[in-house]
């Protein structure tokens, strides 16, 4: 017997129109870097003329900090639009769920007086299991110097029974019936891998099963049919905004794989992840941030030399929001900005943390590699090319005065306004929006980005 019911109906007609007034289908912000590019702060920015924020891929690998007028807040899950009262956030079916994390993330935000009776998560969404945790952090220590640095939250592990096709969906949750031969038949398999390969403890099969059912019962209010969703915004002619996760080089196919997390963040999985055609994708915005960072492992050829490193770091707090990891800084790396643009086709930019770059005597950016002295443009597909990149740099003049905070672009330093037109040029998409602080008001926006 199927014992959860309910429809997507209802829901949108509530609202006359759009918050943008005319037809505006979906538009998309994308990490064009290694992720942590400050995508939050953006999508926190632009919610205020959206009427939904969405999110397509990864899970509570994912971090966003997010400054405004009623806190800060770290978001894992939740979209960050969820601070405007008349947003409405969805989690879509390519986001793996970790329901535990969810939960506790609604607790916190409704603790503080924040709404979250507009949060939707896909029941076709798939979720974290504690098997999949315990995996994720024994198979990266059984890779020991190979290992891939993942958050340990059992992205990866959830993402290849998905592929395997012995998940578990949110929706499933609801209907225990089904779900205990199905989780029978999965803890089994686990249990003889944890056991025979690595040597741990099996899972009890009636404890996993109890807590997936009480997950079930505290989800309930959450999950939708969320494509329906979608598709009735479309047709009413709401705004959406798609926030990704991640960044572009982190993407499965895309990125410095192995290096990489488990699903596509890119632009590529924006149909997949949420069930809405292509063709209602009408901007796709690169978030760059003025430097490069890496979290885990993998290659990073612009990485600074340590004492400039640690000190931007530290002015700038690159500590991971997920694991508290120091993140590796580079000089702005224009190959890979450039391929990240073409990958996802770009129509426009917002660069974030200029202002960390104040005070700085030169600037460099990468504009080339040398790989055993031969001159390579075009970003290389395996990590042992990458790794052998030697980044050839422009240096331009740094700036004094401060541009934290600024609004205006006329009130950035000339050598400042340079620097951003350059990487313009480099990334071959117009720069419209300029994070200069991580507050809100803390925006240069320069033109409307989509
Ligand atoms: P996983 O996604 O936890 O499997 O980790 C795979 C790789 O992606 C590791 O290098 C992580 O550090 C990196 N990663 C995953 N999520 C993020 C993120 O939100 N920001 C930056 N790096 C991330």
């Amino acid at each position: 017997m199927i014992t959860f019911c309910y429809t997507a109906g209802g829901h949108f007609p509530t609202y006359l129109s759009s918050k943008r007034g005319d037809l505006m289908p979906a538009y998309v912000l994308v990490g064009a870097q290694w992720g942590d590019e400050g995508k939050g702060k953006i999508v926190d920015y632009l919610a205020a003329q959206t009427d939904l924020v969405v999110r397509y891929a990864g899970g509570n690998n994912a971090g966003h900090t997010v400054i405004n007028q009623m806190g800060t807040f770290s978001l894992h899950l939740v979209p960050s639009g969820i601070f405007h009262p008349e947003t409405t956030c969805i989690i879509g079916n390519g986001v793996v769920l970790d329901p535990a994390v969810f939960l506790a993330e609604i607790s916190d935000l409704r603790s503080r007086g924040v709404d979250v009776s507009r949060v939707f998560i896909s029941d076709r969404a798939h979720v974290i299991m504690p098997y999949h945790i315990l995996l994720d952090q024994l198979e990266e220590s059984a890779k020991g110097g190979l290992a891939i640095g993942t958050t340990g939250k059992g992205v990866g592990p959830a993402y290849m029974d998905k592929t395997a096709r012995v998940g578990i969906r949110a929706g499933e949750l609801l209907d225990p019936i089904s779900l205990k031969p199905r989780l029978q038949q999965v803890i089994q398999y686990k249990n003889s891998i944890l056991t025979k390969i690595y040597n741990s403890e099996p899972f009890d099969l009636e404890s996993v099963f109890t807590q997936c059912v009480e997950w079930g019962k505290q989800l309930k209010e959450f999950l939708r049919p969320t494509e329906l969703l979608l598709q009735q915004a479309i047709t009413h002619g709401k705004s959406i905004l798609i926030e990704g996760a991640q960044g572009t080089l982190l993407d499965l196919d895309h990125g410095t794989y192995p290096y990489v997390t488990s699903s596509s963040s890119s632009v590529a999985g924006i149909s997949g992840g949420l069930g809405i055609p292509p063709r209602d994708v009408s901007a796709v915005i690169g978030v760059f941030k003025a430097y490069c960072t890496r979290v885990g492992s993998g290659p990073i050829p612009t990485e600074m030399p340590t004492d400039i490193g640690v000190d931007i770091r530290e002015r700038a707090w690159e500590y991971g929001t997920t694991t508290g990891r120091a993140r590796r800084i580079g000089w702005f790396d224009a190959v890979v900005g450039r391929y990240s643009s073409r990958i996802n086709g770009f129509t426009s930019a917002v660069l974030t943390r200029l202002d960390v770059l104040d005070g700085m005597p030169t600037v460099r950016i990468c504009v080339g590699y040398k790989i055993n002295g031969e001159i390579v443009e075009h970003f290389p597909s395996t990590t042992t090319l990458f790794e052998q990149c030697e980044p050839i740099y422009e240096d331009m003049d740094g700036w004094n005065e401060p541009t934290v905070g600024v609004t205006q672009l006329s009130q950035l330093p000339k050598e400042a306004m340079r620097y951003v037109k350059r990487l313009e040029e480099l990334i071959e998409c117009p720069i419209r929006l300029i994070s200069t602080g991580p507050n809100r008001e803390e925006t240069i926006h320069i033109e409307p980005l989509f």
